[in-house]
């Protein structure tokens, strides 16, 4: 059986406070007989790459980087391989965030993944222009067809001229 170590660089009262300990992943990965994966304020695929500079980790994992950026992924991808860094168009994301909404509702059911995708909607539209009167909207949704508002309106055309 092939063992991977993993360590979590920060403490348990440390919460999601302060900076993940990457001189701890170093130090493990230098005294590991095993491959270590690492963890913690990986939020770019140029972070990623530090990280596997930096520590010399055989693997890094992503967890709120990816909560409304599954497109991370790709970008570290582009940043290990040299690769151009990858733009994702808004209508791109949106269709990604109604699929992810679309699979959820298949999965836990359409409340249940209404109320789990308020969270993930917030992620989805950060930074985006008009994304808070979109999240301040998000927060009261409860079926599909409500975030469907939402996704033609975050696209910029009028609700009632459809997709
Ligand atoms: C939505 C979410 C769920 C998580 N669930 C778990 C879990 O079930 N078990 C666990 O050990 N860590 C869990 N974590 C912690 C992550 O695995 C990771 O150690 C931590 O978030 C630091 O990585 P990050 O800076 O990439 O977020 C979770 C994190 C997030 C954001």
């Amino acid at each position: 059986m092939r063992v991977v170590e993993r360590l979590h660089a920060r403490t348990r009262a440390q919460g999601y406070s302060g900076s993940a300990d990457w001189p701890a992943i170093a130090d493990l990965v230098s005294r590991a007989k095993v491959p270590v994966f690492g963890s913690g304020d990986v939020f770019s695929g140029a972070a990623a790459r530090r990280m596997i500079e930096e520590t010399g980790v055989a693997g890094v994992m992503v967890a709120r980087g990816a909560m409304g950026n599954p497109f991370i992924f790709q970008e570290v991808r582009a940043a290990l391989e040299g690769l151009p860094l990858p733009t994702p168009t808004r209508a791109h994301r949106i269709e990604v965030a109604r699929h992810h909404l679309s699979l959820s509702a298949a999965f836990l059911g359409e409340r249940s993944a209404c109320l789990e995708f308020r969270k993930h909607f917030c992620a989805y539209t950060k930074g985006e222009s008009q994304g808070a009167s979109l999240r301040s909207l998000a927060v009261h949704k409860t079926d599909v067809a409500g975030f469907e508002e939402l996704f033609v309106r975050w696209a910029g055309k009028d609700p009632s001229s459809g997709r």
